[in-house]
């Protein structure tokens, strides 16, 4: 979370407000509140970064960052950047230990300006040259100081360098070329400087690097060593971000999985037997992952289990400490993000590997974090996923999946024709009748407080995921439960009128919506054939094993119209941010 972006040039005179575009382009990370610094001016403003027309004196250097909160309140003295005497700093992660070093300081009398953690690195630097060290020493004794997981990038008063460390948040070196060529960008995602340079140095955790207009210098974090990095030629051109003719990327990236799920299935034979030939090598499973990502897991456990007859054990990354005991070098630790950067997935498999481990993933992002540390990886191909709400990343990350567990069941062929299959009837389905139809259900619903959703077998993991997705951008409450679960208690919160989404229409499924309907639910039914139980009828196409997948196509377009009905902005909703790079 949080975006981090900085130049260093001897080519430019604007850094300051090519920072500011730069940043724009990371707003994804975190839209809380913004600022920049160059060598003579600070500017900072709580609210989007894409609002911000800001105009500097001529400056060749400037570090920005776009916050997501996590210490202290959404204000302009808790955004970045942070100065005590001659350090200036923007920070990305969290300084676990930062109460004990800030109040050690209080007691020395030092002020702090904010309730930032980030605040309290910055005075732990100054104190560092006070005692005369140099800048990289300073930056070095502190960063071993400091337990978490964080990114830094430092302008000292007087001195011309830049520097960046990181450990755990990710951190990427863009090198200028042709008439930028003594240009560098610093940034924690390469859309930031992609307009200018595809080639780049990953900073990997325990690293730091000195930057000056003529060269930049890797060392490593904890030992002081030079480091020796390669140019890396990054293939991604720069997608352009543009809604087209939506109003929204939500919307536009819902309608993108007319080609998304073909893309998601074209893995060549080889590419899949070899990802599958490292998953089979284990002797036990542990699938981590977040949020939405998550729920495409779970449906997973069920297509691995009904299709290739093998246990997947999935588990929240966030909750994956508990079974630690379980981790050695027999287990197969599989990824699954959107982003390849999320802190707690990150985690897991760091730990992962010191246990021996094998690690392997599917991200959307090819370059990162999780991608680059694994052993094998599949890209998901879906295309950027701007909206903050995951959507064609999602059906992506399920399709991949069923085909992989066809494949492990020797029938990658069979995987393939049924998501064909569903891919030509998503791009069938997916037209404006159908999105005007749903439309009009969503104006039936959008000032309802709560919404209940059941689904059985592979749809129960999309009950959860509907929840997620009309919650998240909406902000009206919404719960999913196996469909079987709700009479062991969540039926007690049915009255007359509440609505209740029912994925699937099979005969066990019917029956909990018609204990649902006896008790006042009002029913809308999500499945191939009406029912006469369905108040109202989201229609998916007949899709076999990929159903779950089929499913969510409906509801992501009517989370997208609850939010535009209440009028919100379902690409950028309160509190959350793209990329999760905090615990
Ligand atoms: C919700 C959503 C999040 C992400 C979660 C994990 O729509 O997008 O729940 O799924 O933050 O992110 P990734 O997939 O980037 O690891």
């Amino acid at each position: 979370m949080c975006g981090v972006f900085a130049i260093s040039s001897a080519d430019i005179n604007n850094a300051g407000e090519k920072v500011i575009e730069g940043l724009k382009k990371l707003e994804y990370r975190g839209y809380d509140s913004w600022g920049v610094a160059t060598s003579h001016e600070m500017k900072k403003e709580v609210g989007k970064i894409s609002c911000a027309t800001v105009v500097f004196k001529e400056d060749s250097k400037a570090i920005g960052h776009s916050r997501w909160a996590t210490h202290g309140g959404v204000t302009s003295e808790n955004s970045h950047p942070h100065t005590y005497k001659t350090v200036t700093l923007v920070h990305n992660g969290i300084f676990e230990n930062y109460l004990s070093a800030k109040n050690r300081l209080l007691q020395k009398g030092e002020k702090f300006l904010s309730d930032t953690d980030s605040e309290v690195i910055a005075h732990l630097i100054q104190e560092q040259l006070d005692l005369s060290h140099t800048p990289e020493t300073a930056i070095q004794n502190v960063s071993q100081s400091i337990t978490g997981r964080f990114s830094i990038v430092v302008m000292i008063e007087g001195v011309e360098e830049i520097f960046v460390a990181r450990r755990g948040s990710p951190l990427i070196i863009g090198r200028g070329k042709g008439e930028l060529s003594k240009t560098t960008f610093i940034a924690s995602d390469i859309p930031a400087f992609l307009e200018y340079t595809n080639v780049v140095n990953y900073i990997d955790d325990d690293e730091m690097a000195i930057i000056s207009n003529e060269s930049v210098q890797f060392y490593n974090l904890l030992s002081g060593e030079e480091i020796e990095k390669r140019n890396i030629e990054v293939s991604w051109k720069e997608e352009v971000a543009d809604k087209g003719d939506y109003n929204h990327f939500m919307i536009k990236e819902i309608f993108d999985q007319k080609q998304s799920l073909m893309s998601a299935i074209n893995h060549t034979e080889e590419e899949i037997q070899e990802f599958i030939s490292v998953l089979q090598s284990g002797n036990g499973v542990y699938m981590v992952a977040c949020g939405t990502a998550h729920k495409a897991c779970i449906a997973a456990e069920y297509y691995f289990s009904q299709i290739a007859g093998r246990k997947i054990n999935v588990v929240p990354a966030s909750e994956m400490p508990a079974f630690e005991r379980f981790i050695n070098n027999k287990t197969v630790l599989f990824a699954v993000s959107q982003s390849g950067e999320t802190a707690d997935i990150l985690e897991v498999l760091e730990f992962g590997k010191k246990r021996g481990a094998k690690v392997i993933s599917i991200t959307n992002v090819e370059s990162s974090s999780i991608a680059r540390i694994s052993q094998n990886h599949l890209p998901l191909r879906a295309g950027k996923e701007k909206a903050v709400a995951s959507t064609k990343a999602t059906t992506s990350q399920m399709a991949l999946l069923l085909l992989l567990a066809y494949a492990d069941n020797n029938r990658l062929n069979e995987g393939r024709l049924v998501l064909q299959s569903l891919a030509s009837s998503v791009n069938d389905l997916l037209n404006p009748r159908y999105e005007e139809y749903i439309k009009s259900v969503a104006e039936t619903l959008h000032d309802c407080r709560n919404i209940f959703i059941i689904g059985r077998n592979s749809l129960f993991p999309m009950a959860l995921e509907s929840a997620i997705k009309i919650m998240e951008v909406s902000y009206i409450h919404a719960q999913g439960f196996a469909a079987g679960e709700m009479k062991h208690g969540p039926i007690a919160l049915i009255e007359k009128g509440t609505p209740c989404i029912v994925l699937g229409c099979d005969s066990e499924t019917i029956s909990n919506a018609m204990e649902l309907k006896s008790r006042g639910a009002k029913i809308i039914g999500v499945s191939n054939k009406n029912n006469i139980l369905f108040d109202q009828w989201l229609k998916i196409p007949s899709a076999g094993t990929a159903i779950s997948i089929a499913s969510l196509l409906p509801i992501q377009i009517l989370s997208y119209y609850l939010a535009t009905l209440r009028g919100l902005n379902p690409d950028m909703p309160r509190n959350l941010a793209k990329s999760v790079t905090v615990k």
